[in-house]
């Protein structure tokens, strides 16, 4: 007989790493509201609680803010950014507080990477080896633009040389509000912040509900590092209350938003009142290629990364697979065996590869796409978690026998689920790869360099990977085409939108002209 579904589940839990007593400290504490540099009740007193999605336990208790916290918030920031240490301070202080901050987050990785896989459910050992080292490196990428920051000198094409100097300067724009979703909590701050903090911006952050946690400890090594208060203020709540009052806010700036496409419309919306500058980082429904000629032990490998990778829960996750027709149906059957090979658990179990989704909501949605899949009549091939129980486990999926006008084609899913259809020509496939709302990546596999780069210039996307998925780093400009959103994060690209650039104009008198 096959082993129980509880005796799967309790040999998944025997391997669980103990809980490291910083992080239960951590737990057992407030979890306040950081405002103009104290950590603060909400002012309605509300708190509400935050949980493990292994095991559907709470973790912790946790400020509820809402407008009336978010008003503390935009003033303390707005007085940060006016007065005070930071608008004085240096370049090189803003990048040494930044290169501090990195150094800090490395003496608690472990302490982070633990916080993450208990609030996201992902597996502890990637927290360790990729969010933690991306946000960490993320902070010391920005921390070297701090003194970079540059405008030009232009000269005008109507005046006399020398009559007129004219130059621009870039300023940081302000204010800013920063809403950033559960998926990658700390990478997402890190993306957020960095950027925001090099720019010489201030900032009031608000994490997602589901994941409030690593935020807060982050908040807190913040202070540590000395940041002066009102720079960074953070703001736990509801999406709804907090951050839509965040983005409605007269006196903010600047709005930087990661999430769903249907939340930013509504922040454009919101963005209105004060005509506030925006980006946008938004849904995917990204195609993932893979030619007759490619390296199919790599492609098979790289194209099962590009969905089952945080559970799928990535907003460029590889969720369109096209083969080449030759190889389509092996390619299928390889990547649904390496889908029954994952080895999925609780995060904080050393040997598991997968976790659980991060909310019951998103655990209801995709199993609802996987249900609208099958009704639709397309095939699946699922792994067998071979336990049910408590725990937002949903199985790595791939579809095949599906339609482009199928529900499952078009959404994005946010879950370990795949597409696969097969496709006979090149010429074909630049159509299919764009016949979508979204623009954020796309993937290519094949060993002839002249096609590669030949589609890659056809595909309407902000990220192409060629024989690789997934690859970020803080140099590395990403953001999306169509409704995939608006600028770009990472990169010096980012730069741009955390400042104005102010043009300056002077006449230059005679006597004060060189010569
Ligand atoms: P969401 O877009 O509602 O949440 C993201 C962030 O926005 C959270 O901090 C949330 O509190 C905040 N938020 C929600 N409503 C808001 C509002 N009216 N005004 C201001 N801020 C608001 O995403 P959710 O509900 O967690 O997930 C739903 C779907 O969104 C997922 O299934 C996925 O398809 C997509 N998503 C995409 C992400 C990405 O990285 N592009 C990240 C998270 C979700
Ligand atoms: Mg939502």
């Amino acid at each position: 007989m096959a082993m129980g579904t509880e005796d799967k589940a309790q040999a998944a839990k025997t391997n669980l790493v103990p809980v490291d007593p910083r992080v239960a400290a951590f737990l057992s504490g407030p979890k306040r509201l950081l405002i103009g540099g104290k950590w603060v009740e909400a002012a309605s007193g509300k708190t509400f609680a935050t949980v493990n999605p292994a095991t559907e336990e709470r973790l912790a208790e946790v400020a509820e803010a809402d407008a009336e916290d978010v008003n503390r918030a935009v003033r303390a920031a707005r007085a940060a950014f006016e007065r005070g240490p930071w608008a004085r301070m240096a370049p090189a202080e803003r990048a040494k507080l930044l290169w501090k901050l990195a150094d800090r987050m490395e003496e608690h990785l472990e302490e982070l990477a633990q916080l993450e896989s208990l609030d996201n459910g992902k597996p502890l050992t990637v927290a360790r080896v990729a969010d933690l080292p991306l946000a960490i490196d993320l902070f010391r990428y920005m921390a070297g633009w701090a003194t970079k920051i540059e405008g030009n000198t232009i000269p005008l094409g109507l005046a006399e040389p020398g009559s007129y100097l004219a130059y621009t300067v870039r300023e940081p724009v302000g204010v800013v509000g920063q809403i950033i979703p559960w998926n990658f909590p700390l990478l997402m701050a890190a993306w957020k912040l960095g950027p925001a903090l090099a720019c010489g911006c201030t900032i009031v952050l608000k994490p997602a509900e589901q994941t409030p946690l690593s935020a807060l400890r982050l908040g807190e090594l913040i202070e540590e590092v000395g940041f002066p208060e009102g720079v960074v203020n953070i703001l736990t709540g509801f999406g709804e209350t907090a951050g839509a009052a965040l983005a409605a806010h007269p006196d903010v700036d600047k709005v930087a938003f990661t999430g769903s496409t249907e939340v930013g419309k509504s922040i454009v919306g919101a963005a209105a009142g004060n005509l506030k500058k925006l980006s946008l980082e938004l849904g995917g429904k990204s195609p993932n290629i893979i030619f007759a000629d490619a390296n199919l032990e790599e492609a098979v490998a790289g194209a099962a990364m590009a969905i089952f990778f945080n559970h799928g829960q990535c907003c460029c996750a590889g969720s369109r697979l096209y083969v080449e027709a030759p190889v389509a149906d092996e390619v299928a059957e390889r990547i649904a065996q390496e889908a029954q090979k994952i080895r999925v658990g609780p995060g904080m179990a050393l040997d598991t590869e997968m976790g659980p989704l991060v909310s019951q909501e998103q655990y209801d949605r995709v199993w609802g796409y996987i249900r609208s899949g099958t009704e639709e009549g397309a095939k699946a091939k699922a792994a067998d978690l071979g336990f049910g129980g408590r725990g937002y486990f949903v199985p790595p999926t791939l579809f095949t026998d599906v339609r482009p006008e199928m529900k499952i084609v078009r959404e994005e899913i946010f879950g370990p689920v795949v597409c696969a259809s097969s496709f006979a020509t090149e010429e074909e496939i630049p159509a299919v790869a764009n016949a979508t709302i979204y623009g954020l990546a796309a993937g290519i596999w094949t060993r002839d360099v002249g096609k590669a780069h030949r589609l890659a210039s056809r595909l309407r996307a902000g990220t192409v990977w060629i024989n690789c998925y997934n690859v970020f780093d803080a140099a590395l400009p990403f953001g999306g085409y169509k409704q995939s959103g608006w600028g770009r994060e990472m990169g010096h690209a980012v730069l741009e939108s955390y400042t104005e650039l102010k043009s300056v104009c002077v006449r230059m008198s005679p006597s004060e002209r060189s010569a």
